[in-house]
């Protein structure tokens, strides 16, 4: 076959789970996909308020939306993420793994705690969601897994390594997984830049931040959510990529 034609996947009235996604990127990223006729699997772990919001929005759009709550710390919890998930909607479609942790480790501070914190969240609970639901994909034979990132992961912050390691590991998982649930599901990544401040950071960092950004400015969590879409709606054929969306930190 040399082409399967287009359009791509047919994504209304299909499902999506975001995780993290009550506030900031997340709920973006949720409501562009209700936006799109998609029905969501919202998660979060301690922004219930935000949560209800987000679904209160997304179900104005149109779409059927059921939270789950969780701590993906734990891998008890990351597993009955999945069960809950598959009680509610008998597919997901659209896995997004958004949910991060982020905080300064400098590195005469750094301790083992840290790395299993940073490696449980960012990297262990993305790979073991993607493990059970990119499986259950390819046996649906469509499916689309989509990581987010970070920059850093390729630039590390000298202040921030067991953040950025974890990012690094998520970007080869990314790629691995690309290429093992081919060809029915495209995993792909998405390396933020500055788009909103961290609550750690002060205003004189945020300042240099964007001093040092190509394009002068922070982002917006609009844009992750337009490449979110682009990835989810406007095409198959696209796997294994890792997309920067940094205002051109990557080439500073
Ligand atoms: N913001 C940026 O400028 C930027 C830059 C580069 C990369 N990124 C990446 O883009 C994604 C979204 O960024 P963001 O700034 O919107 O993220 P964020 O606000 O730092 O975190 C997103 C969500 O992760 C959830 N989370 C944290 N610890 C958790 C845990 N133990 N269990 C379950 N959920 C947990 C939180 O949910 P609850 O609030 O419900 O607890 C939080 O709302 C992240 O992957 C981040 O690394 C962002």
């Amino acid at each position: 076959m040399l082409s399967k034609g287009f359009p791509t996947m047919e994504i209304q009235g299909k499902t999506a789970l975001i995780t993290g996604g009550a506030k900031r990127i997340g709920r973006s990223i949720a409501l562009t996909l209700a936006g799109e006729g998609m029905n969501l699997l919202l998660h979060y772990h301690h922004s219930l308020k935000d949560a209800h919001e987000t679904q209160k929005a997304a179900e104005r759009l149109g779409a059927r939306v059921h939270l789950l709550k969780a701590d993906l710390g734990k891998s008890s919890d990351v597993h009955k993420l999945i069960r809950e998930a598959y009680r509610h909607f008998p597919k997901v479609h659209v896995l997004v793994n958004n949910a991060s942790i982020f905080y300064k480790t400098p590195l005469g501070k750094v301790k083992e705690k840290d790395w299993d914190t940073f490696f449980a969240i960012n990297l262990k609970a993305p790979f073991f969601l993607a493990q059970a639901i990119g499986l259950k994909m390819f046996r649906q034979k469509e499916g689309k897994i989509i990581n987010l990132i970070d920059w850093t992961a390729f630039r590390p912050y000298s202040r921030y390594l067991p953040y950025c390691a974890s990012k690094a590991g998520l970007a080869a998982v990314t790629q691995g997984l690309a290429k093992i649930l081919a060809p029915y599901v495209q995993v792909n990544g998405i390396a933020p830049g500055p788009i909103l401040p961290s609550r750690d950071a002060t205003f004189q960092e945020n300042k240099r931040i964007i001093k040092r950004t190509p394009l002068k400015r922070f982002g917006d969590p609009g844009d992750i959510a337009e490449a979110v879409r682009f990835l989810v709606k406007a095409t198959d054929f696209v796997t294994g990529a890792i997309f920067p969306i940094d205002g051109g930190n990557l080439i500073a």
